[in-house]
């Protein structure tokens, strides 16, 4: 198994974090088992869901190209992310050779039915081995022509790698993830550990069999793994305005087989829980909170290809995380907790202060707590 490896988006004041495994470390896991989407459905009658794009490596390999031609679309590509040098790192902490390069070899891992022959072999010494090498071909699960196009998209139009290959590997998760919908980073896995460990105190044992909320929940990254935490009788509902997010969320939910366990609702943070007050055991959320006027300096693959609703906080990126928070002091029950990701040090401390003047009376036992680079990027608290 190669180890994880981390891709870092920097701009001014905070840091993102991108994180691609190899999708061969699904192969061992039940997550490459077929996927149906007859059954897609959400919470919203009315809402019109599209069908989500399968990932790369989920795709049944149903195209075939000569070894000749895919060796000269890897030379093509090849030269291509060469090209690129330090250049992006340079203009906006973008992705180096290295790491392009990197992402060329995950894209066959993604895109060829067999990844262990080497398709690239030596060049054939006689005529014979040559014609039989000319004639081979190889099976894969996009055409030639699409890898062209993609692996032009990401160098040269910086698309993000995950939608190139629709994945994302987040925690012991594969996530479906496609353009309209944030790429779950690293940093939130911690959550989940935030989670677990309040999950596994004896007086917290009402909460595991209770009702979680995950407030923007964008591919479902939170909701489907608090879910498989709780005990038999827990449920978390997952909210999100956008319809591409519920889409993707709903599908993800699905092929880890917790339909009974998650419900994914459409609608803006509480307004889909309206029935819910004061009966919420936990809430967890990972919200828009980057300044408005921070977005045009992002990294291209995040400013220009992530979607400005999952982003963008308002003025000082605080909006929806005040928002979130007046909410979570009436929708919790006694004891009921919340972690909530920021952007750093100063928006957990205007949190935390927000909350001393404004709902001090309603919870109890506020914690800043760091990320694993030692970044403060959480509040966790409870209700009293
Ligand atoms: C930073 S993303 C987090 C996504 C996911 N929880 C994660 O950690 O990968 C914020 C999410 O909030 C959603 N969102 C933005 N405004 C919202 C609103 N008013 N109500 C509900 N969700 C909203 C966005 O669509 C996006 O999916």
């Amino acid at each position: 198994m190669r180890p994880s490896l981390a891709r870092v988006y920097r701009i001014k004041s905070f840091t993102l974090i991108f994180q691609h495994k190899p999708s061969f470390v699904a192969a061992n896991h039940h997550q490459r088992t077929p996927i149906y989407f007859s059954s897609l459905s959400s919470s919203c009658p009315n809402l019109q869901i599209r069908k989500p794009q399968t990932p790369l490596f989920l795709r049944a390999a149903s195209y075939s190209a000569t070894l000749p031609d895919l060796k000269k679309w890897h030379q093509w590509a090849t030269s291509l992310a060469s090209s690129v040098g330090s250049t992006l790192v340079d203009l906006d902490n973008g992705p180096d050779s290295t790491l392009l390069l990197r992402e060329l070899n995950w894209l066959i891992q993604d895109s060829f039915q067999d990844h262990h022959n080497s398709f690239i072999p030596q060049l054939p010494t006689t005529e014979f081995t040559r014609t039989r090498v000319d004639s081979q071909v190889v099976k894969l699960r996009v055409g030639l022509d699409e890898l062209y196009r993609l692996w032009r998209q990401r160098v040269e139009e910086r698309r993000p790698f995950q939608y190139i290959v629709g994945c994302e590997h987040w925690r012991d998760l594969v996530l479906s993830v496609e353009d309209g919908v944030l790429v779950p980073r690293p940093e939130t896995e911690l959550i989940v550990d935030l989670v677990s460990n309040v999950l596994l105190k004896e007086s917290n044992r009402g909460l595991r069999d209770g009702l979680w909320a995950d407030l923007g929940t964008g591919s479902g990254a939170l909701a489907i793994a608090i879910g498989r935490l709780l005990g038999k009788h827990g449920r978390v509902i997952a909210t999100d305005l956008s319809p591409v997010a519920v889409a993707v969320a709903t599908f993800n939910v699905q092929r880890y087989a917790l339909q009974d366990v998650v419900d994914v609702r459409q609608g803006s943070w509480f307004e889909p829980l309206k029935d819910l007050e004061g009966k919420l055991g936990g809430i967890i959320s990972n919200p828009p909170y980057i300044p408005s006027n921070h977005i045009s300096g992002l990294q291209a693959e995040v400013g220009r290809h992530e979607p400005r609703l999952a982003l963008d906080g308002g003025f000082n990126g605080m909006d929806d995380l005040l928002h979130i928070c007046n909410g979570a002091a009436s929708f919790l029950k006694p004891a009921g907790f919340f972690a909530f990701e920021t952007n750093g040090l100063e928006q957990c401390k205007f949190l935390v202060d927000y909350m001393d003047r404004n709902i001090k009376g309603s919870i109890c036992n506020v914690s800043i707590v760091s990320d694993f680079a030692g970044i403060p990027r959480f509040v966790t608290g409870f209700r009293q």
